[in-house]
C-alpha cells in the first residue's frame, strides 16, 4: 500500500514527509487554487521537500489532448523525478493519454467513478486510476465497492495499472479501501494522522510513561 498526500500545503507536506512513510504528493485544481500560493513555486517547493524518487501528480488544466500533452511535457521538465500528469477521464483525456505514454511521461487517470472508466483508462496505457471513494459514497453508492471491482477487473484481464484511491473522509473509508488490495490511497494530513490516532493507544504510551518515571526519573535508557 502506496500512502500519499492529498494537498499543496507546505507545511503539512513537510510534516508528514518526515514522519510518515509517504510515497508522494497528489493535487488537483481545487487544491492549488485553496492554497493560494504561486502555481510554480508551490509546485517547486513541494518537489524539493519531497526529493525527486517521491511521486508528485499534477492535474492538467488542458480541454484538447494537444493542450494536455503540452501541459505534461513542461510539468515534466520543469518538476522533474517520479512525475504523473493528472487527466479527468474524457474522449480528449485518453488520447492524450496514450500520447503521453508513447513519449515516456506517467499519467493517473482521474475524476473515475466505474468500473468501465478505470478499465478503459488502464487499457490506454494509464499508471493509475484515481476513483473518487468519498463522493461516491456521499450520493449512496458504495466507494469502496467500487475500489474493489476496479482491482478486481485489473487482475481478471492482467492490466499492470494500478489504483489510488482518493477522495476520503474518514479512516474506515481508508481501511474499506485497503481490504480491496488497491495499490496506493491519497488523503489529507488529518486523516493520515487519523489513521494512527487511538486514545487506548495514548492510555498505554501514558502508563508506560509514568511506571518508568516512578523507578527511574525522568532518565532515558541512554542514560541508565
Ligand atoms: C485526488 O486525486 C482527488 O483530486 C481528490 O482526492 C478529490 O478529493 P475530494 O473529493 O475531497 O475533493
Amino acid at each position: 500500500m502506496l500512502y500519499l498526500l492529498d494537498t499543496a500545503d507546505l507545511d503539512a507536506i513537510r510534516h508528514c514527509n518526515e514522519f510518515y512513510p509517504l510515497a508522494g504528493v497528489t493535487t488537483n485544481p481545487s487544491i492549488l487554487a485553496r492554497s493560494g500560493g504561486d502555481f510554480w513555486q508551490t509546485l517547486l517547493a513541494i518537489r524539493e521537500i519531497i526529493g525527486a524518487e517521491k511521486a508528485l501528480h499534477v492535474q492538467t488544466r488542458g480541454v484538447t489532448a494537444q493542450q494536455m500533452v503540452q501541459e505534461g511535457l513542461l510539468l515534466k521538465e520543469k518538476l522533474g523525478g517520479e512525475f504523473y500528469l493528472k487527466i479527468p477521464v474524457c474522449e480528449e483525456g485518453l488520447k492524450a493519454t496514450m500520447e503521453l505514454k508513447k513519449l515516456g511521461i506517467g499519467v493517473t487517470v482521474t475524476a473515475v467513478f466505474t468500473p468501465a472508466q478505470a478499465l478503459m483508462a488502464a487499457k490506454a496505457g494509464a499508471d493509475f486510476v484515481a476513483p473518487y471513494v468519498n463522493r461516491l459514497d456521499s450520493i449512496g453508492a458504495d466507494g469502496a465497492q467500487v475500489v474493489a471491482d476496479i482491482v478486481e477487473e485489473f487482475a481478471v484481464h492482467g492490466l499492470p495499472t494500478k489504483v489510488l484511491a482518493a477522495s476520503f473522509k474518514n479512516v474506515q473509508q481508508v481501511h474499506n479501501c485497503a481490504l480491496t488490495g488497491c495499490q496506493s490511497v491519497t488523503v489529507t494530513a488529518d486523516i493520515l494522522k487519523a489513521l494512527i490516532s487511538h486514545p487506548m493507544t495514548d492510555k498505554a504510551m501514558a502508563g508506560f510513561d509514568a511506571d518508568w518515571s516512578a523507578a527511574f526519573g525522568d532518565k532515558t535508557i541512554l542514560e541508565l
